[in-house]
C-alpha cells in the first residue's frame, strides 16, 4: 500500500502533458524598453545548444533571490515527451546557462553568465491540467557578483496585494505577434491584480482546463493589448516592489482574444519553502573556493617563480 501511495503522485504527474518544450516564438507584447537598473534582479535562462546565435537560447524567465539563487517556474525545468508516453524529461542542468546583469542579451561578458548547480522543483509541482506549485530554485555554481546584479527580496508569508494594484513584469521578448526573434533588449510591461474570484470567473469563460487556486494569482491584461506570451514562464510579476508572482501561464500571443488573466504562482505562499532551500547551502561552494585558493596559489607561484 505504502509502496502505491507513492507512485501515485507520479503516476498522476506522468500522465498529463504541457506545451513546454518551448519556442522561441512568442514573447511579451506591446512591452516598453527596460533598462537593467529597473530590473536588477531579472535573469534569462538559456539553452547552450541554442545560444551561439545572442539571445535565440533565451527559453525562460527568472527572478535572482540571492546572488546565487534563481526562482522559476519548475516547468522551466523539464518537458515532456508526448511521442513517449507522456514522459516527463528534467533538464540536465549543464544544457541550460543563467543570464543576468544587463538588459541586452547580447552583453555576454563572463561575469553575466552563469553555470547550474542544481534544480530544485517543489515537492508538489504538479503539471498540467493542474500547474499547482509551479516553482522551483537554480542554484548557481558560483555566485553573481553584487556590481552586476540586485536580487529581489521575498515576500513576507502573510503579504497579499489589493485588488487592482498595479504589477510590472519584464521579459526578453518578440515586439510583433509575428516575429520569431526575441527582443535582444528586455521589455516590460504594466498590469494589475485581479479580484480572485474575478479572476475565477473570467478565466473560466476562456475554456482553460486549469483550476485557479489560492496559492495563485491572476493579474488582467485590457491595457493595449499588453501581454505575456509562451517563452515568459518564470518572469517575475513584481507590485510596489514586492515579489508577487512567477509566470507560468502566459497567454498565447498568436490568439486573437487572450484577454484571459495572466496566471502566476503567488510567491508569498511559499516564502518558507524557498528560505529553506537557499538557506541550505553554503553560499559558496567549496569547489568555488578550491579554485579561488588554486588561483591565489598559482599567482603567487609565478611570482615566485619570476
Ligand atoms: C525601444 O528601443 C528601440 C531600439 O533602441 C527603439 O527602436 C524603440 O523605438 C524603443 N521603443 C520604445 C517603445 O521606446
Ligand atoms: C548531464 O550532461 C553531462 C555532460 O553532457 C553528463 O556528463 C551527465 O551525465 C548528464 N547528467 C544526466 C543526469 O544526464
Ligand atoms: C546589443 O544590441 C544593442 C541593440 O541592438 C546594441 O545597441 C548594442 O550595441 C549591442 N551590444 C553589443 C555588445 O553588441
Ligand atoms: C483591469 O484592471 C484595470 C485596473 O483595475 C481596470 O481599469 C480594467 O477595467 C480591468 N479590466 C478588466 C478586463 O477587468
Ligand atoms: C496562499 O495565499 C493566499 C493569499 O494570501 C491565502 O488565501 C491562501 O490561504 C494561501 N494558501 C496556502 C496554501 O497557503
Ligand atoms: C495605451 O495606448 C494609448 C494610445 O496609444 C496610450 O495613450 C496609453 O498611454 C496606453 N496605456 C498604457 C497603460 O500603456
Ligand atoms: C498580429 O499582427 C498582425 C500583423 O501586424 C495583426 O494583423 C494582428 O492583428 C496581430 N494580432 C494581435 C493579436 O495583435
Ligand atoms: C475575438 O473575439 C471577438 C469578439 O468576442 C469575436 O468576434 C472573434 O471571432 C474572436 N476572434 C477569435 C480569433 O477568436
Ligand atoms: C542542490 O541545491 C540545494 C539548494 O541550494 C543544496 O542544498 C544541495 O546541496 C544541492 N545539491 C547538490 C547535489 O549539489
Amino acid at each position: 500500500m505504502g509502496k502505491i501511495l507513492y507512485f501515485l503522485p507520479l503516476a498522476f504527474i506522468c500522465s498529463y502533458a504541457g506545451p513546454l518544450e518551448l519556442t522561441i516564438t512568442e514573447r511579451i507584447l506591446n512591452g516598453l524598453n527596460a533598462t537593467i537598473e529597473q530590473f536588477s534582479y531579472m535573469v534569462s535562462i538559456q539553452r547552450v545548444s541554442d545560444i551561439s546565435n545572442p539571445g535565440h537560447g533565451h527559453t525562460c524567465g527568472g527572478v535572482l533571490i540571492t546572488q546565487r539563487h534563481v526562482l522559476t517556474a519548475a516547468s522551466c525545468t523539464y518537458r515532456i515527451d508526448y511521442a513517449n508516453n507522456k514522459q516527463v524529461i528534467h533538464y540536465n542542468e549543464s544544457d541550460f546557462i543563467v543570464f543576468a546583469g544587463s538588459a541586452f542579451l547580447n552583453e555576454t561578458s563572463s561575469d553575466r553568465i552563469r553555470s547550474i548547480e542544481n534544480y530544485t522543483r517543489h515537492p508538489e509541482h504538479l503539471i498540467e491540467p493542474s500547474r499547482a506549485n509551479d516553482l522551483a530554485i537554480i542554484t548557481l555554481v558560483s555566485p553573481f557578483p553584487e556590481r552586476v546584479v540586485k536580487p529581489l527580496a521575498l515576500p513576507p508569508s502573510d503579504y497579499t496585494p489589493r485588488d487592482s494594484t498595479v504589477c510590472t513584469i519584464a521579459g526578453w521578448g518578440a515586439q510583433t505577434n509575428l516575429s520569431s526573434i526575441p527582443s535582444v533588449q528586455l521589455q516590460y510591461i504594466n498590469n494589475y491584480i485581479l479580484n480572485q474570484n474575478s479572476c475565477i470567473s473570467l478565466f473560466n469563460n476562456f475554456d482553460q482546463v486549469e483550476k485557479i487556486l489560492p496559492s495563485m494569482v491572476c493579474t488582467n491584461v485590457s491595457d493595449n493589448n499588453t501581454k505575456g506570451c509562451k517563452g515568459d514562464q518564470g518572469n517575475a510579476l513584481v507590485c510596489g516592489g514586492i515579489l508577487t508572482g512567477i509566470s507560468f501561464l502566459p497567454n498565447d500571443c498568436m490568439s486573437e482574444n487572450s484577454s484571459r488573466p495572466e496566471l502566476y504562482t503567488r510567491v508569498s505562499n511559499y516564502t518558507r519553502w524557498i528560505q529553506t532551500v537557499t538557506d541550505s547551502a553554503p553560499n559558496i561552494k567549496p569547489r568555488f573556493y578550491a579554485l579561488l585558493i588554486l588561483t591565489v596559489f598559482h599567482a603567487f607561484f609565478q611570482k615566485v617563480v619570476s
